[in-house]
């Protein structure tokens, strides 16, 4: 078997007397396009952080593209080319859309894939970029506008933008903290099946966060963890997950009430 992409190993993450993360282990391969769900307070940002290196774990091992970041920087973490972006936005508010993105990464110079695929023939140039910038838009459904004011945007908009950069940043691999919180449904869709075939045609993985199942069972992803109350319940594909006696009691029992 290849090195999976990402790989958790035995996670804990306490804060003071609250376990937040409660021993979880699983792998993202090459190319996977995987949903993390689970109610509100899970613990599934939490894990997020501790595999960007935000957060120092307590206990438990994280492998990212066949290297051991355990306890690594987050800025080592993404020279590695672990990529993500945060539930609560946060751009460049007096900059315009198009500059968001040119904004430059701190991997400017590393072949993109993505852009590769979305713009067969870029380069990293400067000229190049802001093409590849505007292809990205294109995909996200966001070019018209490229010179609105990022302070001017909506949360659904802006949540939109911030998967742009992140794609921009030529990710090995990426992790979503809900890109699609406040886009309406058609569009979340849109976007989440054009990730989904970004991930395949280029061998980037991405775990993304998504905290509505019935969401996240439409959009085609290869498979779901879910998550509750620090622990993973179940984990498979989503005919498994649809079958799941557990999900369907935590969703559609007292639990449920919390999505
Ligand atoms: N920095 C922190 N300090 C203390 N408690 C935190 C911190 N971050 C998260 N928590 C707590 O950890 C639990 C999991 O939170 P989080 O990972 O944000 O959940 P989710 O992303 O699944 O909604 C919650 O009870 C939350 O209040
Ligand atoms: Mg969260």
């Amino acid at each position: 078997m290849s090195t999976p992409a990402l790989r958790v190993t035995e996670l804990i993450k306490d804060f003071g007397g609250l376990r937040a993360v409660d021993n979880i282990s699983f792998q993202v391969e090459d190319g996977e396009f995987v949903g993390l769900i689970g109610p509100n307070g899970c613990g599934k940002t939490t894990t997020f952080n501790c595999i960007s290196g935000l957060l120092e774990m307590t206990s438990g091992k994280i492998e990212v593209l066949g290297e051991d970041a355990t306890g690594s920087r987050p800025d080592q973490i993404q020279n590695l080319g672990l990529t993500r972006t945060f539930q609560h936005t946060r751009l460049w508010r007096e900059m315009t859309v198009i500059e968001n993105l040119l904004v430059p990464p701190r991997r400017q110079f590393s072949p993109n894939p993505l852009l590769a695929l979305l713009r067969p023939g870029s380069r990293t140039n400067e000229r190049h970029r802001v093409a590849d910038a505007y292809a990205i838009l294109d995909m996200l459904e966001i070019s018209h506008m490229a010179h609105n004011l990022a302070s001017e945007l909506s949360g659904g908009q802006s949540k939109l933008v911030d998967i742009g950069r992140a794609l921009m940043s030529s990710p090995r691999f990426l992790l979503l903290d809900e890109p699609v919180a406040g886009v309406a449904g058609p569009l979340a869709e849109r976007i989440f099946q054009n990730l989904r075939s970004l991930a395949t045609e280029t061998g980037v993985g991405m775990l993304v966060i998504e905290h509505n199942m019935d969401f996240i069972l439409r959009t085609g992803v290869d498979r779901i963890i879910v998550m509750d109350a620090g622990r993973i319940l179940v984990q498979g594909t989503p005919d498994e997950i649809k079958e799941s006696q557990s999900v369907v009691e935590a969703y559609l029992g007292d639990a449920g009430a919390a999505l």
